[in-house]
């Protein structure tokens, strides 16, 4: 049975709420993208996640709570890093920081590990849903593993319909790129996963931010090579493309989907996911223009050269 998907009204929320309580696995709309939602509490829920994923089994999760306050009751927050919560939750950003004993998030969510990821949604329906189950929600991009990140209700359902109880209807996600994620748990904060929120915009607050994956830091597994596939091949940075190539443009001139014809970052980011998918479905061959590789753009960049490394022989 294919799940339903359905308008965030109040029926929907309890409904979804209600499933998460029972183990069920739910669509939830981020601003973002569209998350898979399951009680993180819950090591049956959280293994169906992996499962209906196909994710490798020891990659964490991050929970997703209502409130800054939540949070802090799951995870050691420096006064730093809360500094930083405070500036940008509800919102975009992940930290990674140490568990406290009485956190409520398992074991498989946390892969293992002693520490714990943690965000705060803004999105009005993921807010919603949240505040009516009241305890932390694992929600990975709904998407299997190694697929473009879904950005609207319909990508949920026609990626993972079959295998999940329900899908909320909250829109096309506004920032069409996962959360930035950083380590918060030493004296400078490290950039583990890049996303909209920047490094300057990090350092303008909690100053000496440093790139992960270097000098044998740790890196996130979303930082590994064909995290984000689509099947056909990609070229980058291509000014003038080949016949049979379709050409995902940015800025002015003929493309045949244009991430921002005006050469706008945030709307090309936002348009990324969906745009790469629809392309995806029709043609074996995308080209891609340059994307400045500023603000954003690093953040676009990155997504696109991990897809054109992972294109092919999935
Ligand atoms: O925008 C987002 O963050 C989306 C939406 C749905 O909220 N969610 C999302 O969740 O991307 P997920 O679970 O797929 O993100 C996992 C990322 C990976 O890069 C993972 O390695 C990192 O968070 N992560 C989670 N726990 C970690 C930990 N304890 N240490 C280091 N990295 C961790
Ligand atoms: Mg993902």
């Amino acid at each position: 049975m294919v799940a339903p998907v359905c308008l965030p009204d109040k029926t929907a929320l309890d409904k979804a709420a209600s499933l998460l309580e029972r183990g069920g696995l739910v669509g939830m709309p981020t601003e973002t993208v569209y998350g898979l939602a399951a009680d993180a509490a819950n090591p049956d829920a959280v293994a169906q996640i992996y499962s209906v994923k196909g994710r490798p089994a020891f990659n964490p999760l991050i929970a997703h709570v209502a409130t800054p306050e939540d949070a802090f009751a799951q995870g050691d927050f420096s006064a730093e890093a809360r500094a930083l919560a405070a500036e940008f939750w509800p919102g975009p950003l992940t930290f990674v920081v140490n568990k406290v004993p009485e956190t409520t998030v398992c074991d498989l969510a946390r892969a293992g590990l002693q520490t714990l990821a943690l965000r705060v949604p803004a999105h009005p329906v993921a807010q919603a849903l949240l505040q009516r189950f009241a305890r932390p929600v694992v929600a990975p991009s709904a998407n299997p593993s190694g697929r473009i990140s879904p950005t609207e209700a319909a990508h949920v359902a026609t990626d993972l319909g079959d295998a999940i109880d329900m899908v909320l209807d909250g829109g096309a996600s506004q920032v069409g790129l996962e959360s930035t994620v950083i380590d918060a748990r030493g004296p400078h904060p490290i950039l583990l996963r890049l996303g909209t929120i920047t490094q300057d915009q990090i350092a303008a607050i909690w100053p000496g931010v440093e790139m992960g994956g270097s000098e044998g830091k740790p890196v996130s597994p979303g930082q590994l090579l064909r995290h984000y596939a689509p099947d056909a091949a990609l070229r980058l940075n291509v000014t003038e493309p080949q016949p049979g190539e379709a050409f995902l443009g940015f800025g002015p001139g003929e493309a045949t989907l244009n991430l921002s014809p005006s050469g706008n970052l945030i709307e090309a980011a936002a348009n990324l996911f969906a745009m790469l998918r629809k392309l995806d479905t029709d043609h074996s061959r995308i080209a891609v223009a340059p994307i400045p590789d500023e603000g954003l753009g690093a953040a676009i960049n990155d997504r696109l050269a991990r897809a054109a490394n992972s294109g092919h022989d999935k």
